[in-house]
């Protein structure tokens, strides 16, 4: 390349850099009475990391709601389940000076020491989905997510009350833990055990985790089809478990349904994000969903912006969740004397659902 060029190329770099500046200062220069901000809130979000429908579905609600024409600028971190990859994620937004810091938690322990240097650097951090346990709670400004004891103990319930009105007196009901430690899987693991304390017709045959994946749950599920000969109530913490479950199931030539009576195994689980979840509530191959809600992005916003005007959020805010089945053999159930009705998944009602 001769010295001309190179100069040439030097003035065109010039020029183009130039021009982007210029486009980026309009952007945030806008007179439209403010619509534009000065500057983007930058939030740094470490996301536990990517092992359900449901977790994608979070993930895409915290993207599509942190986005610069809204006014944010996002850092996300995928923590691929390990909680030292999400400690380190959390350090280095401390690096970076980031305005907010959104954590969903994998487990629950081990957040005091991080949280504290966040709170020491003057960087508020809103949990999401699954709860920390933390010696000292002003360490996170507010929560947002599902509350897991009630979701198990609206699953338990229902299983009860459907044995009740089936007349079936010998559920063997084995059960596919999410990961050990979240606060998903403690509180729908707790709400099944209380079920089954409370009904004489159930034994829990044994719990063992499934990781909330399929390749998982379908795994645990082909040993434990070897293990027992009597299951009749598969209990998953999850839908992709479920997914693996009834692919386990099916293959020994057993058939997943509500028929206990006739020698079915009955699945139920939770999310119900993924259509293919609910055509197969409609199938009757899981016979009820506790719906746990992945669209806690505007939540989180709203705190930011409460934040941003100088207001106190609510340290704790609870997601809508409904809960789905195959038919009305239990119409709703009571928690803690709270009703809760129970939808049944009809063709229509999948025709205009939004995934
Ligand atoms: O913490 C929420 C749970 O985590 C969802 O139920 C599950 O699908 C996900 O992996």
């Amino acid at each position: 390349m001769t010295k001309k060029w190179i100069i040439a190329g030097i003035f065109l770099s010039c020029i183009v850099f130039a021009g982007c500046g210029k486009i980026f200062k309009e952007k945030n220069q806008t007179n439209s009475e403010e619509i534009m901000p000065d500057k983007y809130i930058v939030v740094g979000f470490s996301q536990l990391g990517a092992e359900s429908d449901w977790r994608s579905a979070n993930t895409e609600s915290m993207k599509s709601t942190f986005t610069n024409e809204n006014g944010f600028e996002l850092i996300f971190e995928d923590g691929q389940q390990k909680q030292s990859n999400q400690i380190m994620a959390i350090r280095t937004f401390i690096q970076q000076e980031v305005d907010y810091i959104v954590l969903a938690p994998v487990i629950e322990t081990g957040w005091d020491t991080v949280l504290q240097e966040a709170k020491d650097a003057g960087i508020p951090v809103i949990i999401v989905d699954r709860m920390v346990d933390v010696e000292d709670e002003s360490l996170y400004t507010a929560w947002v997510g599902s509350d897991f004891a009630l979701e198990g103990a609206r699953a338990g319930e229902w299983i009860n009350q459907f044995l009740q009105v089936k007349k079936i007196d010998n559920a063997n009901i084995v059960n596919i833990q999410g990961t050990l430690g979240a606060s998903a899987q403690i509180g729908r693991t707790k709400g099944l055990r209380e079920a089954c304390k409370a009904n004489a017709n159930t034994t829990l045959l044994t719990e063992v985790t499934g990781d909330f994946t399929q390749t998982k749950g379908k795994e645990v599920m082909e040993s434990l089809l070897k293990k027992y000969d009597d299951i009749n109530i598969v209990y998953c913490e999850n839908d992709n478990e479920a997914f693996g479950v009834i692919e386990a199931i099916e293959a020994t030539g057993k058939k997943v349904g509500s028929d206990i009576a006739r020698g079915d195994i009955m699945v139920i689980s939770f999310d119900g994000v993924k259509k293919e979840a609910m055509d197969y509530i409609l199938k009757d191959k899981i016979t009820c969903i506790v719906e746990c809600n992945p669209l806690q992005g505007p939540l989180v916003q709203d705190i930011i912006l409460q934040l941003e005007a100088g207001e106190i959020p609510d340290k704790f805010s609870y997601v809508d969740e409904g809960m789905y089945a195959h038919d009305d053999t239990v119409s709703s159930v009571v928690i803690d004397g709270v009703d809760y009705p129970i939808t049944v998944v009809t063709q229509e009602l999948l025709d205009v659902r939004a995934y």
